[in-house]
């Protein structure tokens, strides 16, 4: 990567208002405001979603700007996120990235919220290496689960995806069924630090190939659960860490046979996490393992490299400046919900 680029990202596909500042592939900030407001509705609301990015774009921009000790002269050019995402939240950045592409007169570079989570390992980080091409990259969020065969920063292929929940989901729905605030993934990571994977067993989803299924873990467990309320009303609370622990290696368990399935059918050497569901802590431990029994090298990202961030976009957009092709006069451009891979 060119040392010299200074590059402005700009992440607001989902409930996460960010901007970083990136030097070559260096982060100089990584600014993040979370959106509390949807916990009270137990999921994101688009609407209230737009109208908050709307609110904190310029000031968690102009922080961005000063964390990182620089002038706005400095920018090289802007990277945004084009999509996937909610489309009123991604007419925020979008908009507000091409104005300031604009007025400061710097090139302004579309950027695929899906591949950025996967680029983010080409952050610069001394205690992480970068993974070697080729490897297989499991993308987990809130929105999209995939197993992604990463050939080159430009060639990736997905070679599995969900047929209906993605693994975040299936977190957030898991935690929504026990009573959890939203979103349900950290607080089912954290009560099963104390619980036993084997208290419970659900439902295992028989799917070919290399794709996935949650919604039958779903039912499974919402029929345990609704059974068990109905002989013991006090069910959830006695048994929360193990039933939290339970669903955890479930749905770990469900992710990692498959990541080991396209190990052995690629035959690549290193395997890599990115996404929200990366910061899940068995998912974490479970792949050290994984790759210690099929002698690969594992590449997992700094927590706060997995959930949203507007440092991945950058480096996607630094990545796409120097591979890729960009129009940057092309102000016509436009966000994309469904925006494919
Ligand atoms: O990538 P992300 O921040 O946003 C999307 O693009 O969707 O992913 C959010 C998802 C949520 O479903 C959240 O519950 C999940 O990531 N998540 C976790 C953990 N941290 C975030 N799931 C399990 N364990 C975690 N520690
Ligand atoms: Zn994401």
């Amino acid at each position: 990567m060119d040392k010299k680029l200074i590059v402005l990202g700009i992440e607001s596909s989902c409930d996460d208002t960010s901007a970083a500042i990136l030097k070559g592939s260096n982060v100089l900030s990584n600014i993040i405001s979370s959106q509390d407001i949807h916990k009270q509705y137990g999921g994101v609301v688009p609407e209230l979603a737009s109208r908050a990015h709307q609110q904190n774009i310029i000031p968690v921009v102009d922080t961005a700007i000063k964390s990182a000790k620089i002038n706005r002269s400095d920018i090289d050019f802007i990277a945004y996120t084009k999509g996937p995402g909610l489309l009123g939240s991604l007419l925020v950045g979008s908009s507000f990235a091409k104005s300031f592409s604009y007025s400061l007169r710097r090139p302004l570079v579309s950027v695929n919220h899906m591949k950025a989570h996967i680029l983010a390992h080409f952050i610069e980080d001394e205690k992480n290496s970068s993974p070697d091409f080729p490897f297989i990259c499991l993308t987990v969020s809130g929105g999209h689960t995939q197993i992604v065969l990463v050939n080159s920063f430009t060639e990736m292929k997905i070679i599995g995806t969900t047929l209906d929940d993605a693994a975040g989901e299936a977190f957030d729905k898991s935690a929504k069924v026990l009573g959890l605030d939203y979103p349900g993934g950290p607080l089912i990571d954290k009560f099963s630090k104390s619980g036993n994977i084997n208290a419970f067993t659900f439902g295992k989803p028989k799917i070919k190939e290399l794709d996935f299924s949650f919604s039958g873990l779903k039912t499974s467990i919402m029929n345990k659960i609704n059974s068990s309320l109905m002989t013991n009303s006090k069910f959830i609370d006695e048994n929360l860490n193990d039933l939290c622990a339970s669903i955890q290696h479930s749905i770990i368990r469900i992710l990692l046979d498959k990541v080991e399935k396209a190990i052995i059918k690629t035959k690549v050497k290193s395997v890599a996490i990115a996404g929200g569901v990366s910061a899940n802590s068995y998912l974490r431990s479970e792949l050290v393992l994984l790759s210690k029994k099929l002698n690969l090298n594992v590449h997992i990202p700094k927590f706060e490299y997995c959930t949203d961030n507007a440092a991945m976009i950058a480096m996607a957009g630094a990545i796409k400046y120097k591979y890729g092709k960009i129009n940057s006069d092309d102000y016509s451009e436009q966000a994309s919900a469904r925006l494919s891979f």
